[in-house]
């Protein structure tokens, strides 16, 4: 990639120079004492970054192959599922669940609004035989730019009975996701959003009940097999050849969030998100996602009269930043634009990096957001007069 190029796409997002430098490092064995230590030490982190008391297992995969991994250790063939879906990702567990022949049925919001929990309850109440065995929900939806009450709608697959299963690709590592407090049974999510990392590594939250589940669970299973994982991460080991490299770099991810801490994380998040949102209301730029359901991670924005792919196009040519447009329908109508990459610069002003290299990253990521704001204001402009 080109050095100069900004990404302020949903994902991959901004890695911290601290990050790329343990990346770079020569890998070691993977059976080692030394990568022992790190499983140990990174394992520990997941907890904390989650909340949990559970088991978080380290694939080599993306996060959709954490999705995967979510849904085939905890279900059979016809089992009846769940699957709460506004966006493209709520589809995408609908399309995993249909591949590996499970009963799917949908609970839906417009794409751009948030899901309503009521109808995920209602839904639920509608099967007093307890048949329905998962509902499955996507936390932040990366398509739209929406929040969904993942808390509220685990309350109500809790008072059913059903495994709630959630994507937190998005969500993870810019918002509070509670995995305990909120009663969340499996939580998948991938290493290039939120963890500051490329991507390459996913990860699955597991709770106890889910293991339960995992006992008489049917459908196939072989590298995704959790049990595998969780067996080998008791021995701060691993089932196959891991990614070494994504290991130091999360070890060191890790640490720089925990050097921050948690609600200092979500905090910054959420001011970039008001800030972000703050500055397309002023340009008159619609935003695509209600304020109270707006993701801190995402913000796409829906504008009139100028076209969504014009602005991409002209801020990628013309100052070398990287925005997201819209998929499927969508295409051509928004334009997304995450929060990381302005969390990258909050980020490099951590302790860990010297004071001139922190003015340098401060000063090489948030030049290029002047002229974007500027080209946004004589957009609309042009467009308005
Ligand atoms: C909310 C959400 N879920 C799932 C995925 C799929 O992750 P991956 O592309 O890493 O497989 C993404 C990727 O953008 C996402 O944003």
């Amino acid at each position: 990639m080109d050095d100069k190029l900004m990404l302020m796409i949903p994902g991959p997002t901004p890695v911290p120079e601290q990050v790329l430098l343990a990346l770079a490092k020569h890998p070691i064995g993977h059976r080692s004492g030394d990568f022992s230590k790190i499983i140990a030490e990174v394992t520990e982190g997941l907890k904390w970054l989650h909340q949990t008391q559970n088991d978080v297992l380290i694939l080599a995969a993306s996060g959709t192959g954490a999705m995967e991994a979510g849904i085939i250790n905890f279900l059979s063939p016809g089992d009846r599922v769940l699957v709460a879906t506004n966006g493209k990702f709520g589809d995408r567990w609908a399309q995993i669940c249909e591949a590996y022949g499970l009963n799917v049925e949908k609970v839906t919001a417009e794409w751009g609004k948030p899901l309503d929990p009521e109808d995920i309850r209602t839904h639920l109440e509608a099967d007093p035989e307890k048949q329905i065995r998962a509902v499955i929900v996507t936390h932040s939806e990366t398509s739209t730019g929406v929040i969904n009450d993942l808390e509220s709608i685990s309350r109500h697959v809790k008072a059913h009975g059903a495994l709630m299963l959630a994507d937190a690709v998005t969500s993870l590592g810019a918002t509070s996701v509670p995995m305990d407090a909120w009663g969340l049974d499996m939580v998948a999510s991938g290493s290039q959003k939120g963890y500051m990392l490329p991507p390459g590594l996913g990860f699955v939250a597991v709770s106890p009940k889910a293991w339960e589940a995992y006992k008489t669970a049917k459908l196939p299973r072989f590298y995704l097999d959790l049990g595998k994982y969780r067996k080998e991460a008791a021995k701060n080991s691993h089932p196959f050849t891991p990614p070494v490299n994504m290991f130091f770099g999360l070890q060191v991810a890790l640490k720089m969030m925990q050097a921050e801490g948690l609600e200092n994380i979500f905090a910054r998040h959420d001011r970039q998100k008001t800030a972000t949102r703050a500055a397309m209301k002023a340009l008159n730029l619609p935003l695509f996602a209600p304020d109270q359901a707006s993701s801190p991670a995402i913000t796409a924005v829906a504008p009139v009269g100028v076209e969504a792919e014009k602005i991409r196009s002209i801020v990628r040519k013309r100052f070398d930043i990287v925005m997201a447009g819209g998929q499927d329908h969508l295409s051509g109508k928004i334009f997304r634009m995450d929060t990381w990459a302005l969390s990258a610069i909050a980020t490099s002003s951590l302790p860990l990096v010297p004071w001139k290299q922190r003015c340098k990253n401060w000063a090489m990521r948030t030049l290029p957001q002047v002229p974007v704001c500027l080209l946004l204001l004589k957009l609309f402009f042009n467009n308005s007069g």
